[in-house]
């Protein structure tokens, strides 16, 4: 789709993303991921040019894991209740390489983006590594997300 730019280099990347995506880099390092050896690290660009970052928490019991994205946008509304969030980045690697490699957001993530663009009515850029040697940049979360479910589905009228 054309809505999202695509670069085949990180250095491609206009600086703010590429800060966002060391900031990203430093939270996978405080990954908790014993059970899939898969390290996320998601940083969150708040309007007044603070950083808000998590990564991955897994747990013995498998679906209390929860991924890097939700912990840093969660903490977001925790701790900076009403912050408008104007980008994210996300990256990963495995336990055992010192490399990034490929990290697009799962399903349950990119609703809950979708949630905080629907509350802050405004949209939030993800930055993200959808292949080797290719950086993508979504406008939106509602662009990862066709045809998406939210409060306008639940107060529909018919
Ligand atoms: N994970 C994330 O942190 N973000 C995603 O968007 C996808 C997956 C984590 C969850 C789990 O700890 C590990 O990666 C393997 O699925």
């Amino acid at each position: 789709m054309s809505t999202f730019q695509t670069y085949d280099h990180i250095d491609a990347l206009d600086t703010e993303s590429q800060h966002l995506i060391h900031k990203a880099k430093e939270a996978l390092q405080k990954a908790y991921a014993p059970y899939s050896k898969f390290h996320v690290g998601a940083a969150v660009l708040l309007e007044d040019g603070s950083v808000v970052s998590g990564s991955n928490q897994e747990n013995a019991a498998y679906p209390s894991c929860m991924c890097a994205e939700r912990v840093a946008l969660y903490a977001v509304a925790a701790l900076h209740p009403g912050a408008v969030i104007t980008k994210m980045a996300v990256v990963a690697r495995k336990k055992s390489g010192k490399d990034l490699i490929p990290a697009t957001p799962c399903g349950p993530c990119r609703q809950v983006m979708l949630e905080f663009e629907s509350r802050q009515q405004q949209p939030l850029t993800v930055v993200m590594q959808a292949a080797e040697h290719q950086w993508v940049v979504a406008p939106s979360a509602e662009s990862l997300l066709p045809y998406c479910f939210t409060k306008d589905n639940l107060h529909s009228e018919h």
